[in-house]
């Protein structure tokens, strides 16, 4: 495995996101353990584009729970029901919100947080296995192109999971 990320700084994100696909897809093929790989995807975001706070929340124990993330401490349990997470895990959705003060039930895990994005990962039974959740501490951040650049990383996400967890579930 390369242990290095390449990637050009000073490209667009949509540009960036290209670049790191492949490499994350490489990355995550050649190790089976889960937290492993999804710490290093969390990594390569942060590193890529220098996002506040970048992170999994996983489903289970019916809550979603704090997985491998990069940036500041963040709310261990989210209830499925709340905040952006629990918004995009049960609407099954890919939510992006402009400016966290004005959504409703927004979770403030650090308070420099202005605006973030989640996508639904999907199990291989086709359930919401969690979420990628993705802040920045700039308002209006985020566009329809992290919307697909992060959705086609969550792809090679389930595609992972859907050699080491064939039969679905958790
Ligand atoms: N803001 C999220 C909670 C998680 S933190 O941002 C890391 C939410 O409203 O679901």
């Amino acid at each position: 495995m390369a242990e290095t990320l390449v990637f050009s700084a000073t490209a667009s994100r949509q540009q960036i996101y290209a670049e790191i696909a492949p490499q994350i897809e490489a990355l995550i093929a050649g190790e089976t353990d889960l937290v492993a790989n999804l710490a290093n995807v969390a990594a390569v975001l942060r590193q890529a584009f220098g996002f506040f706070w970048v992170g999994f929340y996983i489903h289970k124990d019916e809550d979603l729970v704090l997985g491998p993330f990069q940036g500041p401490i963040a709310c261990t349990r989210i209830d499925p029901g709340k905040g952006v997470c629990g918004h995009s895990f049960t609407t099954d959705k890919t939510v992006i919100v402009a400016n966290v003060d004005e959504f409703p039930g927004h979770i403030a895990c650090a308070t420099a947080a202005r605006s973030e994005i989640v996508v639904p990962i999907h199990a291989t039974d086709g359930s919401v296995f969690g979420v990628l959740d993705v802040d920045s501490d700039e308002l209006n951040d985020f566009s329809e192109t992290d919307a697909s650049g992060l959705g086609r990383i969550v792809k090679h996400i389930e595609q992972y999971l859907a050699v080491t967890m064939p039969t679905g579930g958790k």
